[in-house]
């Protein structure tokens, strides 16, 4: 009897082998089911709802093979380095470096940017804001010599050769033959992972929605960065970094060097060529802020406690430095207030959001 159990256990394993649908001589992939499952996003009741992506929709398969791509080395030359690699999750997608180290430790000219909320910047995208969607921004680190220093030609080669991406490609995009995948394709998937990244559960969003509630240090923090107080003095912080994302999304210059002469990095002028916007960068989310050091676009400062003391000087003053860098007066006590309350806006449980992390490690 276990003898026949066996062998009918052996025929159907065979059977059910000879069902599996197979990619064909010529790369059809028509045997392969597509049935797109749109991926239901959790938005936070704060936010102002995301834009539909009419595009490229979410979808749950295309959401997943964006993951695996976002973390799979498979996008570099030399199989080391991933996006993954600058962008972690336990650094709020972030790194630690002042700038960013590519295939063989090259060295970047930035300091990598934290990811949070993506689904919710509609445009300009990098510390200048030259491009213009995360579609178009997920092409650009492969063949970015000093990031993942390959060629997209070569990385459609592998993926088309690959045993399992051209059947997650066709349930994500149902293509009908692996010759469809290219980087368009892998840019898709991966804008999709990113709109993903919501962040809304730090200690400060529990308090305004009545969960949790500031120590009196964190409150005092808090005042100063709303300019909400009659007796503590305005850090204008909230001129910038503001809203549920903790940003306004636009340039400015916060008055980190004197912009009005020759500078290393010019920021948002080498994209649109106004001298006006010397030395002008994309405000950053404080989401995380405290895990993502070291700051600012050239990763200048290695704590928030330099951040502040730069920020309480008034900066470096140049005719396009905004207004709201001024000398703060703030003291000793102020400052500590100021980064207790910086330090609410860390959200744990995004950092370990099991649908945000490495799909190769389990
Ligand atoms: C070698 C390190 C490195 C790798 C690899 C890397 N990035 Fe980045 N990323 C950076 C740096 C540095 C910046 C800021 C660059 C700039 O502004 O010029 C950045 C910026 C970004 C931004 C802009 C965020 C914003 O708020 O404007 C996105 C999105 C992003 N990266 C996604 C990706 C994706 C997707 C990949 C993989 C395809 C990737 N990165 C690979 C270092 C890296
Ligand atoms: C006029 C707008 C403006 C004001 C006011 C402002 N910031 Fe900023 N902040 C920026 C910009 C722009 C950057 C990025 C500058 C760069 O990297 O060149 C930045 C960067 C930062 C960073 C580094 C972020 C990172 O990811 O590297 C921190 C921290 C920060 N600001 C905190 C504050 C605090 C605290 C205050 C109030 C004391 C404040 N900011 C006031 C615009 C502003």
């Amino acid at each position: 009897m276990r003898i026949l159990t066996a062998i009918l256990g052996a025929l159907f394993i065979l059977q059910s082998c000879q069902d599996q649908p197979r990619i064909g001589p010529d790369g059809d992939l028509s045997a392969f089911s597509y049935y797109p499952i749109a991926y239901e996003l959790e938005e936070p009741s704060r936010f102002v709802k995301m834009q539909a992506f009419e595009d490229n929709p979410l979808t749950k398969a295309g959401v997943a093979l964006g993951r695996q791509l976002f973390y799979d080395p498979i996008l570099s030359r030399d199989s080391t380095r991933s996006c993954s690699s600058c962008h972690l999750q336990a650094f709020g997608f972030s790194d630690t470096m002042q700038v960013s180290l590519g295939i063989e430790n090259r060295k970047g000219k930035r300091n990598a940017i934290a990811l949070t909320n993506l689904g919710y910047h509609y445009t300009q995208f990098f510390w200048d804001g030259r491009v213009a969607s995360l579609e178009e921004q997920a092409l650009i680190p492969v063949e970015d010599s000093l990031e993942l220093g390959n060629s997209w030609e070569e990385v459609e080669e592998i993926l088309r050769k690959h045993p399992t991406y051209p059947v997650d490609f066709r349930a994500a995009f149902g293509i009908e033959n692996i010759a469809e995948i290219d980087r368009h394709l892998v840019a898709r998937a991966l804008a999709q992972f990113e709109r993903t990244f919501v962040s809304a559960d730090s200690k400060f969003d529990q308090v305004l929605k009545g969960e949790a509630t500031l120590t009196p240090a964190e409150e005092r923090g808090r005042l100063i960065f709303f300019d909400e107080s009659e007796v503590l003095p305005s850090g204008e912080c909230a001129h910038c970094h503001v809203g549920p994302l903790l940003t306004t999304l636009t340039f400015f210059n916060n008055g980190l060097d004197n912009t009005d002469g020759a500078l290393v990095d010019v920021g948002q002028e080498s994209v649109t060529g106004n001298v006006f916007d010397r030395g002008k960068f994309k405000t950053p989310s404080l989401r995380n802020i405290a895990l993502t050091a070291p700051y600012m676009h050239d990763g200048r400062f290695t704590s928030l406690e330099e951040v502040i003391e730069q920020y309480n000087k008034g900066g470096h003053y140049s005719k396009n430095e905004s207004p709201n860098i001024r000398p703060l007066g703030l003291q000793d006590q102020d400052k500590a207030d100021l980064i207790a309350f910086l330090h609410t806006l860390t959200d744990t449980s995004y950092l370990e959001r099991a649908e945000l992390s490495n799909p190769f490690v389990h």
